[in-house]
């Protein structure tokens, strides 16, 4: 049977990468799941539990759960079809992290790309930010899922991931664990407005580089305004010579539906210029989005609703886990 499972960090409000990249990917699974026998219900986590292995304040986090959950549903997601649910409420996903952190090895966590750049100049390293890809193999075994969804900043931890599932598998004689696989969709790696050579990020310290999900109207525009570009006044579509602007055309793109070359093409003939082209792209994303913010100013004024969502979430995600957790504890040889 298919399951599938991905989360996302409560460390700000999801932008335009993280929906491109992950949750339009979710919202649409879910919408052809309902014709697919096979399938259970998606299961889809904010992780908390990851969000903590940089320092985090309190309130800060607390908010983001909530702003996070309430962006998730006004996106599309249905926690009554779906699991929507926080990590740290399911109890598992750390007592599972422990048994298959045994089952990986110093140099193999060493190599991780987003553990080498994000310990990168740090005076003291915490250990979680060391252990973070096996809690993220934890969040998806828990569920015996088969396939993930997420961007390609992903892959690595995916790898190994289906490492560990391996490992485990082989030291106990079973096949338990399925390998996941990642999905990928359309738009993989949305780059910085700012810095065309990094990937648009939460954790970018210049909030121009990212257009958040809430992002009022007048943000976006300015954001995409100040979206670093080249000296050539039309419009083509060059990632590797014009990576700023392809960015741009890109995300009409993500928005209509359209190749980059009839993007190009079409400005070409009408000699748009790429302030005209920046105006035209803040109107697409304000009109996109604008659904979205309509429905999140509401949810996020309901805590209550929230609330509910989020318990009710944990109480289904929590009927899978013990099971499984059950499951696996036997096959280690615990009782
Ligand atoms: P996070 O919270 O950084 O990002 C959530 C999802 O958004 C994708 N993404 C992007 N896609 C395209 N372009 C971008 N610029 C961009 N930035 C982010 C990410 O690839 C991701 O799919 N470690 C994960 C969270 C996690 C997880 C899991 C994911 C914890 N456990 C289990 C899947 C399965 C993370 O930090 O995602």
């Amino acid at each position: 049977d298919k399951q599938i499972f991905s989360g996302i960090q409560p460390t700000s409000i999801p932008h335009l990468g993280n929906y491109f990249g992950a949750i339009k990917q979710w919202v649409d699974m879910q919408n052809s799941l309902s014709k697919d026998q096979d399938t259970r219900p998606m299961i889809i986590s904010i992780v908390d539990l990851h969000a903590i292995t940089l320092p985090k304040d309190p309130r800060i986090l607390n908010d983001y759960i909530y702003k996070c959950a309430a962006t998730l549903v006004s996106c599309g997601i249905d926690p009554e079809r779906n699991i929507l649910y926080q990590q740290s409420q399911v109890a598992y996903h750390g007592q599972l992290s422990w048994i298959l952190g045994c089952k990986v090895t110093m140099p193999q966590l060493g190599r991780m790309h987003q553990f080498k750049f994000k310990s990168d100049g740090l005076a003291e390293v915490p250990l979680g930010l060391y252990t973070y890809p096996v809690l993220q193999a934890a969040d998806i075994l828990l569920y015996r899922a088969t396939h993930v969804p997420v961007g390609e900043d992903q892959l690595q931890h995916l790898e190994l991931c289906r490492t560990i599932a391996d490992k485990f598998n082989n030291t106990y004689s079973t096949n338990y664990f399925p390998s996941p696989i990642p999905l990928q969709g359309e738009f993989t790696r949305l780059k910085s407005l700012r810095d065309p050579s990094k990937k648009m990020s939460k954790s970018d310290a210049d909030s121009n580089s990212r257009i958040e999900l809430v992002d009022p109207p007048e943000i976006i525009e300015k954001k995409i305004k100040k979206a670093v570009t080249d000296s050539e006044r039309l419009i083509s579509y060059k990632p590797d010579k014009r990576p700023g602007l392809s960015t741009l055309i890109d995300l009409e793109c993500a928005v209509t539906g359209q190749l980059p070359e009839e993007v190009a093409e079409r400005c070409m003939l009408q000699a748009i210029d790429k302030s005209e082209y920046k105006k035209h792209v803040s109107k697409l994303l304000i009109e996109h989005l604008a659904p979205i913010q309509a429905k999140y100013k509401k949810l996020i004024n309901d805590k209550k609703l929230l609330d509910d969502i989020l318990d009710d979430g944990a109480k289904k995600a929590n009927k899978i886990a013990e099971k499984n957790f059950h499951d696996i504890c036997k096959i280690i040889g615990s009782r």
